[in-house]
């Protein structure tokens, strides 16, 4: 008999997973996380932890789970996760890789269009009553249509967008450490920039796909902001620590970004109030994935490979 140790809240449909998959093993559930005194009660006999973006697992909370054998992320990304410390203490680290794809890049999508658009302007706008008619120089944005896209990080998610940017006739150009293979780039009608600073002063839209690692941490800081075209508009659905948010504001503020669209924050659920400030800013919060059928996918795949981590199989997904 295992323990597993469910930190936070999931949903019913992780849960009524887990009740499948867990018979015969002690379940036992932390919704304070793994600062809480559940975890600290728990954690020595615990064999498998079901994680989310929330937790942090580092050196520290492994040392108080020596039995620990599986971190199970209900996430694609696992910068909450000290994947190095994991492996030096044998512990496998799984992920929901593929099945948030599509919700992902939609939501980018979604911010793209409302950034470029101001759509959250004229929603408050309306809902205000401060709107006293049609007026033509009312709410003037930028066209989306026959832009140019920047995508830094050209996997998964960033192909999704590529795909969506190709039907609204954008010119796709990307950066990342290794170009795409030819054939695969060119399908995706997208075009390698070699540093990422040229890739900023190149387009009119920026849409982050990287994950968060120590070389991606901070990388949008003052001095690169700067190099954006004016009117420029600057799109992060990967993870917040990626944009030094108070630099963002400034060019938000001063330029040269018009707009931006935010869903992932420095220190979330926080968010600095110099960018709360940025009416040309469209905050939402951390939603990449929230769409049902996703949300159900990815619990199905971190139960399974919960499942099999503690029936001795390979995962699905191991990071
Ligand atoms: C959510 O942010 C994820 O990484 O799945």
């Amino acid at each position: 008999m295992a323990t597993i140790f469910v930190s936070g809240a999931h949903m019913p449909r992780t849960l009524e997973r887990l009740a499948e998959v867990a018979r015969g093993h002690d379940v036992i559930f932390g919704p304070g996380g793994l600062g809480a005194a559940e975890w600290r009660e728990a954690a020595p006999r615990v064999d498998a932890l079901l994680a989310s973006v929330r937790d942090r697992v580092d050196d520290a909370v492994l040392a108080e789970a020596p039995r620990l054998k599986l971190v199970a992320n209900v996430a694609v990304g696992v910068d909450n996760v000290d994947v190095a410390a994991c492996r030096a203490r044998g512990v496998v680290v799984t992920n929901t890789p593929g099945v948030l794809t599509e919700a992902t890049a939609d939501l980018a999508f979604a911010l793209v269009l409302a950034a470029c658009r101001r759509v959250a302007e004229g929603d408050r706008l309306v809902r205000a009553g401060g709107w006293t008619g049609f007026a033509h120089d009312l709410l003037l944005g930028r066209s989306v249509h026959g832009a140019t896209l920047g995508i830094l990080g050209l996997g998964r998610i960033g192909q999704a967008v590529a795909r969506r940017a190709r039907g609204f006739g954008m010119h796709i150009l990307y950066h990342q450490r290794t170009p795409l293979p030819d054939g695969l780039a060119r399908a995706l009608g997208a075009t390698f920039v070699s540093t990422l600073d040229e890739l900023c002063a190149n387009v009119d839209i920026l849409s982050i796909h990287s994950p968060l690692t120590a070389e991606t941490r901070g990388l949008f800081d003052a001095r690169r902001l700067a190099l954006f075209r004016r009117g420029a508009v600057l799109v992060n659905t990967s993870r917040g620590p990626i944009v030094d948010e108070a630099a963002l504001a400034n060019a938000l503020r001063e330029g040269p970004l018009a707009a931006a669209g935010i869903d992932v924050f420095e220190a979330e659920p926080k968010v600095h109030p110099a960018l709360l400030a940025c009416e040309n800013a469209v905050l939402t919060p951390h939603i990449g994935s929230a769409e049902a059928t996703t949300r159900a996918a990815m619990a199905d795949m971190a139960v399974e490979n919960l499942r099999r981590v503690l029936a001795g199989e390979p995962p699905l997904s191991a990071v």
